[in-house]
């Protein structure tokens, strides 16, 4: 059964999608990057993430996306983007609630933690909003195309929903 869900709404990324995923700031995302990112997203599913898409639902057409990634079988890493048109609407808070939501009823996960480039102000924002706590600033956490970049950790505790 198909829940009233419009046609075409369950699709992965495709590389046409690539524009949607391009950011100017802090670090800049160009259209290839964006390949990049999508022509890698079956090894990450093979590994046990899991991406869900934010679709329209009049339109179906493809807002943002919000994954997960378990780094050991308690511990989840969560990540989001939101197209650069549909920014500042509150997509990427309420699709990582619900995400969260599902992850802790449906695994064996008890700290779900994300990280947000000290730049990124609005990543943080999300953070927030979904009642993840900062813990401390991360040195040299990442490379981001040839810069390692310091990076703000949140968690939140299975414990902390509900
Ligand atoms: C981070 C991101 C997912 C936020 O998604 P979103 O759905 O716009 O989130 P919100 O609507 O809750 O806005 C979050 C913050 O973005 C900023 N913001 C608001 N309007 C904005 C706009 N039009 N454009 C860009 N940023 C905006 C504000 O700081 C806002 O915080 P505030 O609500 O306290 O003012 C989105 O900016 C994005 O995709 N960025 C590029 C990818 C990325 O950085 N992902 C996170 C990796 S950890």
């Amino acid at each position: 059964m198909d829940h009233g869900r419009p046609a075409g709404a369950r699709r992965g990324l495709q590389r046409r999608d690539a524009p949607l995923l391009a950011a100017d700031d802090p670090v800049p995302v160009t259209n290839k990057d964006g390949r990049e990112f999508i022509s890698h997203q079956p090894e990450r599913n093979a590994e046990g993430s899991g991406n869900v898409g934010v679709f329209a639902a009049q339109t179906s057409e493809l807002l943002g996306g919000c994954g997960f990634r378990g780094l050991e079988a308690e511990r989840t890493e969560f990540g989001y983007w939101v197209a650069s048109a549909e920014r500042g609407r509150g997509i990427a808070p309420r699709a990582l609630i619900l995400l969260v939501r599902w992850v802790v009823e449906n695994t064996v996960a008890k700290r779900l933690q994300l990280h947000a480039d000290v730049e990124n102000t609005a990543s943080q924002r999300v953070a927030e909003k979904a009642g993840f706590t900062r813990e401390g600033v991360q040195r040299g956490w990442l490379e981001v195309r040839g810069e390692r970049r310091d990076m703000v950790s949140y968690s939140l505790l299975a414990d902390e929903i509900r």
